[in-house]
């Protein structure tokens, strides 16, 4: 009686086993499936310099980083154009996508719609939401972006065909990422200008409109997985620190708070137009916690780009003695802008905690 009790449980055991290993044997298999084959077949970019990937190379502007010490660290220690020691979010999210470790650039013409079919950059370092941003060093405007994107969707249709055209454009990740060049660069930068056409509020509800716009022109386009990008602590940043003599060398609080509530608006703007359009899967991705954490973390502030404080694009020279040796260490790589390392932490965060729904 005993021994067939034993018996029988060791059989429902067994059973029981072979039960999971199958289960764990098709989940696998899953996994796999989407890591080769996911539902994204391609990450479109558009932005500022926090995910341009070179396109400023070629148009005639001084916001450029295609130069060393930029990409010291990038495959083959080439300076591509994004403004880092390294990779750029945008990289690091196309490669969790299963897709390029690079997303290229659509200027540049070493690349064509074979390579564009899964990955393709629009952005243009020192652009805004605002057109007068995009004016102050005559980079590319966010409009402008739309356009070439549009562009883009005709020679997908000739290069793969309508129906493969239409599954890529309504199955792409779209990133968007900017506006902190709006309020840095232009609005409390450019005396006689924004500043005393909006309070900082009204500029703020002001960039949300055509964030807005630019969402739903997107949407009319055929996209509907959708990444909206929120500020930084841009009062954080070095050349901020390094300004604010007054406050210590600390970071501005102005600024920040600024980030905070635009972020806000951002968010709600999502929730909004998630109610509004149909099948639009729009997202919220905060770099600002992230970042902050990592701020805080080292008492240090400066960047490693040459003293560190106020160094960016051509102030960023090779051999200035004063750049650090390890940019791993540093948070920032120029005044504006993070090293590799911190772009690969913050992507890290956004996928694990946002854009992992489009992964299943
Ligand atoms: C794209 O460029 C590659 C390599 O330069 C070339 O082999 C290919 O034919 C080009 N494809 C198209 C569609 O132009
Ligand atoms: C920005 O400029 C474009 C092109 O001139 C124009 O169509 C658009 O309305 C402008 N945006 C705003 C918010 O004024
Ligand atoms: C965002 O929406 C919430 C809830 O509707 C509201 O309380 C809050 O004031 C909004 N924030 C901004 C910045 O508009």
């Amino acid at each position: 009686m005993e021994a067939h009790k034993n018996m029988m449980f060791i059989m429902i055991t067994l059973w029981i086993h072979e039960l999971l290993l199958l289960m764990m044997m098709t989940t696998n298999a899953a996994a796999a499936g989407n890591n080769n084959n996911n539902n994204v077949p391609a990450i479109i970019v558009f932005g500022d310099s926090s995910v341009d990937a070179g396109n400023n190379n070629f148009i005639p502007t001084i916001a450029r980083s295609n130069f060393e010490p930029y990409g010291r660290d990038f495959e083959g220690g080439i300076a591509t154009g994004r403004f880092s020691n390294g990779r750029i979010p945008t990289d690091f999210i196309s490669e969790a996508f299963g897709l390029k470790q690079y997303v290229p650039p659509y200027l540049d013409p070493k690349y064509n719609i074979s390579d564009f079919a899964t990955g393709v950059c629009f952005a243009s370092a020192a652009t805004g939401y605002d057109n007068a941003t995009s004016d102050v060093l005559s980079v590319i405007p966010l409009w402008k972006q739309l356009d070439y994107y549009k562009e883009y969707q005709q020679k997908l249709i000739k290069y793969v065909g309508e129906a493969k055209a239409h599954e890529i454009i309504s199955e792409s990740l779209y990133i968007i990422s900017l506006g902190t060049n709006d309020f840095l660069e232009n609005y409390y930068t450019m005396p006689g200008g924004r500043d005393t056409q909006y309070t900082p509020q009204q500029y703020q509800n002001f960039l949300a409109s055509i964030a807005e716009n630019f969402i739903r022109n997107l949407y009319a386009a055929g996209g509907r997985k959708i990444s909206l990008g929120g500020l930084p602590p841009m009062g954080c940043l070095p050349l901020e620190r390094t300004t604010n003599i007054m406050g210590g060398n600390d970071c501005v609080a102005r600024y920040n708070n600024v980030a905070l509530e635009f972020n806000d608006k951002l968010r709600n703007l999502t929730v909004k137009l998630n109610k509004e359009l149909p099948g639009i899967r729009l997202v919220f991705s905060n770099p600002y916690y992230i970042l902050m954490y990592l701020i805080k973390k080292p008492s240090l502030f400066v960047a490693c780009c040459g003293t560190g404080m106020f160094e960016m694009g051509y102030a960023c020279s090779r051999g200035d003695r004063f750049s650090c040796s390890d940019a791993t260490k540093y948070v920032f790589w120029d005044a504006f802008h993070p090293t590799e390392r911190t772009n690969s932490i913050v992507a890290d965060y956004v996928v694990k905690h946002v854009l992992n729904q489009f992964l299943k």
